[in-house]
């Protein structure tokens, strides 16, 4: 008897849903936003195996209406908090993500987003665009330099990194703030508040849970300096988007740059963010290249194909077990 699999999408860059229907009957979600999750419940009764991408939602309802035949949830994003960890965990359903193959993408992105708000390349190419270039003068489009600058990283696990090892050729001081990370040739470790006081570009690198929910608050931004550039490709929750809104209108930072919202998809209704001049805002496109898509969708294939045939996952969620039947702790989650 075959296996049977859902996908939350009927195509995904790259050939992994190909291998994935050649092993397994695949039933897919036919939609093309973003399904509701009691979408994906009436499709679930009896499937093995769960392929979903970073924001679509895995609960417990799908976990119960897949039944006990569920082994294994199997994300092509690195970031998980649209999965109930603690639902999978107590039916012993192993969940994977894919570490690795975009964090190198993802940190190109985040530079990208670094330069566009701290030179101000948007509003620049804006006014040449709009006919308003007219003269070289001295005082036009003055941003603040990158070279020189302190980068602070919160959250130093392989996306941190990969961004540091970027603005280590771009001359700046490198600090980051994570519990699991000590000093190492790039980059000093540091408290909170001491990244807070001392970074002139503060970049997030932080799963979202719990703990990380709005941990850039009214509070944060206060103790940062006033002319720090804020960006953040992980996740729109991890920054209380009103008290960011609140300090760019009142200019107590230069700039941000954000690729991710609290509220996702944004639709035609838009975040006030996205119409702040000094705000640079990206359509969650940190890991949008052809190769990283494809590698994304690949792993998670992999992971769905070795766990129904009885191998160890290869890219398990921190706290998740490799193997089905086995309930595991959520705790020591980190990016
Ligand atoms: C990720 O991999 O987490 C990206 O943000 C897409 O979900």
């Amino acid at each position: 008897m075959k296996f049977r699999v859902l996908t939350t999408r009927e195509n995904l860059p790259g050939h992994g849903l190909h291998r994935l229907s050649e092993a397994a009957d695949v039933v897919s979600w036919p939609g093309t936003g973003k399904p509701d999750a009691s979408d994906l419940v009436t499709l679930a009764p009896g499937v093995n195996g769960v392929l979903a991408l970073g924001n679509d939602p895995v609960d417990a309802a799908l976990m119960d209406g897949a039944g006990p035949s569920l082994r294994v949830v199997a994300l092509a994003s690195m970031g998980f908090d649209n999965v109930d960890r603690t639902a999978a965990a107590e039916r012993g359903i192993v969940v994977t993500h894919t570490p690795g193959v975009l964090a190198e993408t993802t940190a190109d992105l985040t530079f990208a987003l670094i330069l566009a708000a701290r030179r101000r390349i948007g509003a620049a190419e804006a006014s040449l665009a709009t006919g308003s270039w007219g003269l070289f003068r001295m005082h036009d489009y003055l941003g603040l330099d990158i070279h020189g600058a302190t980068l602070g990283l919160i959250g130093y696990g392989q996306i941190g990194r990969a961004v540091a090892r970027r603005a280590h050729g771009f001359g700046m001081r490198i600090l980051h703030h994570d519990p699991y990370a000590p000093d190492d040739d790039l980059s000093t470790s540091v408290d909170l508040p001491t990244l807070l006081a001392e970074s002139d570009v503060v970049s997030l690198h932080v799963p979202l849970t719990e703990e990380t929910r709005h941990l850039i608050s009214a509070r944060e931004l206060a103790a940062m300096k006033p002319t720090v550039t804020l960006v953040s490709t992980s996740r729109g929750g991890v920054v209380d988007e009103e008290a960011l809104l609140h300090a760019v209108r009142e200019g107590r930072l230069h700039s941000a740059g954000l690729d991710v919202f609290e509220r996702e998809p944004m639709g035609p209704e838009l975040s006030p963010l996205v119409a702040e001049p000094h705000v640079v805002t990206l359509p969650h496109i940190g890991s949008a290249t052809e190769s990283a898509r494809a590698a994304m969708a690949d792993l998670a294939v992999d992971n769905i194909l070795d766990v129904l045939a009885e191998r160890p996952a290869r890219t398990p969620l921190p706290g998740s077990s490799a193997v089905p039947g086995i309930p595991a702790g959520t705790a020591g989650v980190r990016a």
